[in-house]
């Protein structure tokens, strides 16, 4: 036996046992903070959870109530790994009246989440030792999804037009000089999470030319441009590509409601076969229960009848933070405006350690926020938070950063 297995009161030793995989694995830092949210009593500026009042729960029940009933012994079997096809062909038009133009259904996998879609990269591209570009910062979940395949990162930053491409230039072109291969590129092009800027047209232009000349595979995660809260141009990135050389993904999570857990992929047919092969073993089909029910929002214009409500509820939260951000924050903090998305990235000053800072948030001020460094490849933003404003109500926005203004003023203070 080469593991111990005891009786009476012992206890198996799983460190003997755990895969070497399982030394990759991070909890996240919104994972970690929702066990605290969930005991109430806390203000959250957290994970990105739509407004509640958003989630239109009648239609949703009548859409399942429909579904259920007309077509139940059908819809609670299994399905097809790719996802049912009434939903990718809704995709389909959706995408298309939003300037993504796909052939067929068969570019489209549906995925448990977008966040399935990160680890299914991860499966079909990544060996150890393989290198991944993202942006500073990026999605922390990303990072986490990613880093389990044993992969290095190339991490390049973000300015108010988005990805520095003339520093993935450079970086690109360190790291084949270094022999290394780049599997991908993964940019969260519009309303970034957690920056909120968006990338400039010729910032995207440049991004795909640096991408066709050394051969690289572009990702394109789009949970949020749906919410742009000024009047600025842009274009997919997916809508520009001429070669087949960006990967689209996006999700219902923002646009309705995260706990249907549907997303979808998008991309070059050959890769959307190797996604299904990898998604097989991994759960089999998302719940056709949900992609139906995302497919009759989609069919019936629920969503596209809610958009515009839900973009103008953020937009006026977004203003709420900001003016209480410049009401309340002691000198010495600084912060992005963003022009779209849930969040507000905020940086206190340089001695303010806000993963240190949160215990206290958490216990003394009941106000909750995700530090900054685990958006950073490079082990920076040791001092930044990022703040998710769709979730709390207005009054609990004011509420909360008057907190937290008085936890960073102690902090200050007190080193
Ligand atoms: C950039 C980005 N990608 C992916 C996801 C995961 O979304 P989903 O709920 O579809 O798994 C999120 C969620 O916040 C996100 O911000």
């Amino acid at each position: 036996m080469d593991f111990e297995l005891y009786f009476g009161g012992l206890k198996l030793n799983f460190e003997k046992i755990w895969s070497k995989k399982t030394k990759f694995m991070r909890e996240s830092e919104i994972r970690a903070l929702l066990k605290w949210i969930s005991q109430g009593n806390i203000i959250s500026f957290g994970g990105g959870m739509p407004d509640p009042k958003n989630i239109p729960k009648k239609e949703l029940a009548e859409i399942t109530y429909n579904l259920l009933l007309n077509r139940g012994e059908k819809i609670l079997q299994y399905s097809g790994t790719k996802g049912t096809l009434e939903l990718r062909e809704e995709l389909l038009k959706f995408m298309g009246k939003h300037g993504i133009k796909f052939e067929s259904p068969e570019n489209i996998i549906i995925t448990t989440g977008s966040q399935q879609g990160l680890d299914l990269l991860g499966r079909i591209f990544i060996d150890p030792g393989d290198t991944v570009i993202v942006e500073i910062p990026t999605y922390l979940a990303a990072i986490n999804a990613f880093q389990v395949y044993e992969c290095k990162f190339i991490g390049v930053p973000v300015d108010d037009e988005g990805m520095r491409t003339d520093i993935l230039e450079e970086k690109v072109k360190e790291a084949e000089g270094r022999g290394e291969r780049i599997k991908f590129i993964y940019t969260i092009p519009t309303c970034q999470n957690p920056s909120g800027v968006s990338m400039s047209i010729d910032r995207r232009r440049h991004l795909l030319e640096i991408a066709s000349k050394y051969d690289l595979l572009v990702v394109e995660d789009d949970p949020y441009s749906y919410f742009l809260y000024e009047p600025v141009e842009f274009k997919y990135l997916k809508s520009m590509d001429r070669e087949g050389r960006v990967l689209f993904m996006s999700t219902f999570s923002k646009i309705l409601a995260p706990g249907l857990r549907v997303g979808w992929l998008a991309g070059d047919r050959e890769a959307i076969e190797k996604f299904c092969l990898a998604k097989q073993s991994m759960d089999l089909c998302t719940s056709q229960l949900n992609q139906l029910i995302a497919s009759e929002a989609l069919r019936t214009g629920l969503i596209e009848r809610q958009l515009p409500k839900i973009r103008e509820i953020y937009r006026e939260k977004r203003n709420t933070m900001l003016k209480s951000l410049e009401t309340y924050m002691p000198e010495g903090c600084r912060w992005a405006r963003p022009i779209g998305g849930m969040f507000i990235f905020v940086w206190a000053p340089e001695n303010v350690d806000t993963k240190k800072m949160l215990k206290r948030c958490l216990e003394k001020y009941r106000v909750a926020y995700v530090p900054g460094r685990s958006f950073h490849v490079d082990g920076s933003g040791g001092n930044a938070m990022r703040l998710n404003f769709t979730y709390p109500s207005k009054e609990e926005i004011v509420e909360g950063v008057k907190r937290l203004s008085k936890a960073i003023r102690e902090e200050i203070e007190s080193s």
